[in-house]
């Protein structure tokens, strides 16, 4: 079918203001976990944007955090997408879930994690990611597949009998929400959306056209 003939409706009970929890990191939490439930693949994948000096780049992450203080995700800090976000700390994510056609956006400010917390995730990684995080240069120019097979193999020797330490360049990014939006697709286009501002302690909750 042509891409512009392909048109599926939305069939979805909506969204109204009072579905939602006040708190936006409780209602992505919601989301998040009828995702797990569902069986959705990877359902804590996200796209994180970024914008340094004004030029956009987007890439899929995992999301391996997500408390008061934000949602954190790994990699090299010498990768592509690190090298900007210390240009330009404000970052834009989004999760999405297509099977309910549910997407969350959130504007955020990134920041490192503690040389603590970077440990204690790195350690409870699989013994072969860890070994692969030393193995490629995140984002760099390589020859071939080669590279990352032979690169790989001198790591294993190199930590052969003892734990594999985190490389100095690998670690966490804390986004810190700005502002959260919520989206439900629904029948005839006429999608609910709904955005998070700050507002005192909390969050004002409003409704924005689709
Ligand atoms: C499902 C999925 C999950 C991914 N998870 C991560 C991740 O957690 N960390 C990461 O650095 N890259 C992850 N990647 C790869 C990134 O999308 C990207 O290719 C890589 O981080 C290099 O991006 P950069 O050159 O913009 O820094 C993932 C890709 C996909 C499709």
């Amino acid at each position: 079918m042509s891409l512009r003939d392909r048109r599926v409706d939305y069939e979805t009970p909506g969204l109204d203001i009072g579905d939602l929890d006040p708190d936006p990191l409780v209602q992505w939490q919601n989301w998040y976990e009828s995702a797990v439930a569902r069986d959705a693949p990877e359902p804590n994948a996200m796209h994180v944007a970024t914008a340094a000096n004004g030029v956009p780049a987007s890439r899929v992450v995992l999301a391996r955090g997500a408390d008061e203080r934000g949602i954190v995700f790994f990699t090299s800090y010498d990768s592509a997408k690190s090298r900007e976000i210390r240009v330009e700390p404000r970052v834009a994510i989004t999760f999405v879930w297509l099977d309910v056609l549910q997407q969350v956006r959130i504007l955020g400010v990134a920041e490192t994690l503690s040389d603590k917390e970077n440990d204690d995730y790195f350690a409870s990684r699989p013994r072969k990611s860890q070994i692969s995080a030393w193995a490629s240069p995140q984002s760099e120019e390589i020859a071939d597949r080669e590279f990352l097979i032979e690169s790989s193999m001198r790591f294993e020797e190199e930590f052969d009998g003892r734990e594999v330490s985190r490389p100095p360049n690998w670690g966490g990014w804390l986004v810190r929400p700005q502002q959260w939006e919520f989206w439900q697709g629904a029948r005839n286009r006429l999608h609910d959306r709904f955005v998070y501002r700050p507002s005192g302690s909390g969050w004002t909750i409003t409704r924005l056209a689709p």
